[in-house]
């Protein structure tokens, strides 16, 4: 079989680990060839492809980003582009597809292989781990270690300047990487846009603080979190999302803190320096559990699938089911978190 492997969206530290388990696993066990296509769906669209074999996936197992590159690109915002796909897989002489990314790119999976003929199969990525199909996403734990070890780095300097500081990480739409962070960076408080909070909430976090003796308070909040009566202004991608990390959440917070406390207070906004890097050892061995049942599936033919991670097992379900919720929060983790507030 001639495997076509691709990544989506944006880019997280595990999305070579997952290339490489691919490749080896398909090479040595079922005697797979692959080609790799360019920047996500674009590639496929421009038949634009890369060579993949034992050599080219030498080595990447560390490394960060993607060696196929990657992109925001949505076929079906071209009537014709379910077609466009099908004739570029049939001309390329491919038998499968496996596509690594998020809800957008895996969506677009789920169409091609219901109804285009293009047989796909879909491995989870995103730093949001905001995909209700599995437990966990590979980029999110290394994430959460980046925005953890910036908090520890902004305690010392808060402390210095009794300042508060406020961290404003990325999630998209839901706060796992804000709770996580801050629950090991022992935020003082944390936004995220499952649980609405009022500035005069946060304020009373960092005030009773202060009244204990507490001269710096750390707010960590995430990208998506909205105060009463902003919608965000961001533009929009080609899926129609809002392009979160345009608007600062965290300004507006550091504002109102500021104007309302009276405290010396800074703002940091992480950004995409989180979704760099090296995978962290629990990223990587997840890239690999998953990159390696990918390749089993297709050896299998079980098309129109998706690996997931359930409890420790590794699982596959119908890309449609994997990617129809979004994930938020549950209540009871963020309760652990909130303890700590104040
Ligand atoms: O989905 C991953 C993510 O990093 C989000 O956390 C963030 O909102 C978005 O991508 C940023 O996208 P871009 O790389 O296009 O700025």
């Amino acid at each position: 079989m001639n495997v076509g492997i691709l990544t989506g969206g944006g880019d997280c530290p595990g999305l070579n680990a997952v290339i490489r388990a691919v490749v080896r696993v398909g090479h040595s066990r079922y005697g797979h060839i692959h080609t790799g296509l360019r920047n996500g769906w674009r590639g496929l669209l421009d038949r634009n492809t890369s060579p993949l074999d034992l050599d080219t996936v030498s080595g990447i197992l560390p490394r960060g980003g993607t060696i196929l590159g990657t992109s925001r690109t949505n076929p079906f915002k071209d009537p014709s582009g379910g077609e466009e796909c099908a004739t570029s897989f049939r001309e390329l002489g491919l038998d499968a597809l496996v596509a690594i990314g998020g809800e957008d790119t895996l969506g677009v999976a789920a169409r091609l292989t219901a109804g285009f003929d293009v047989p796909c199969v879909g491995v989870p990525k995103t730093i949001d781990n905001d995909l209700d199909g599995t437990d966990y996403t590979f980029g999110f734990s290394t994430a959460v270690q980046i925005a953890t070890d910036a908090i520890d780095r902004l305690h010392s300097t808060a402390e210095s300047h009794d300042r508060v500081m406020v961290v404003e990480v990325m999630g998209r739409h839901v706060g796992w990487i804000a709770t996580y962070a801050g629950i090991a960076g022992g935020a003082d408080a944390i936004l995220i846009p499952e649980v609405p909070k009022s500035l005069d909430e946060v304020c009373a976090a960092i005030q009773s603080r202060h009244a204990r003796g507490k001269n710096f308070s750390i707010v960590v909040v995430s990208e998506g979190f909205e105060l009463e009566g902003d919608a965000g202004d961001g533009e929009l991608d080609e899926f129609g999302h809002t392009q979160l990390a345009k608007a600062s959440v965290g300004e507006q917070i550091a504002d109102g803190v500021r104007e309302r406390t009276g405290s010396d207070t800074r703002v940091v906004v992480l950004g995409h320096v989180q979704r760099g890097g090296t995978p962290n050892a629990y990223d990587r061995i997840l890239a690999t559990r998953f990159g390696t049942r990918a390749a089993e599936l297709v050896a299998e033919g079980r098309f129109g699938r998706m690996v997931a991670l359930r409890g420790d097992e590794i699982v596959d379900i119908p890309i449609t089911e994997g990617v129809a919720k979004l994930k938020a929060v549950p209540p009871e983790r963020f309760a652990v978190a909130e303890s700590f507030f104040g």
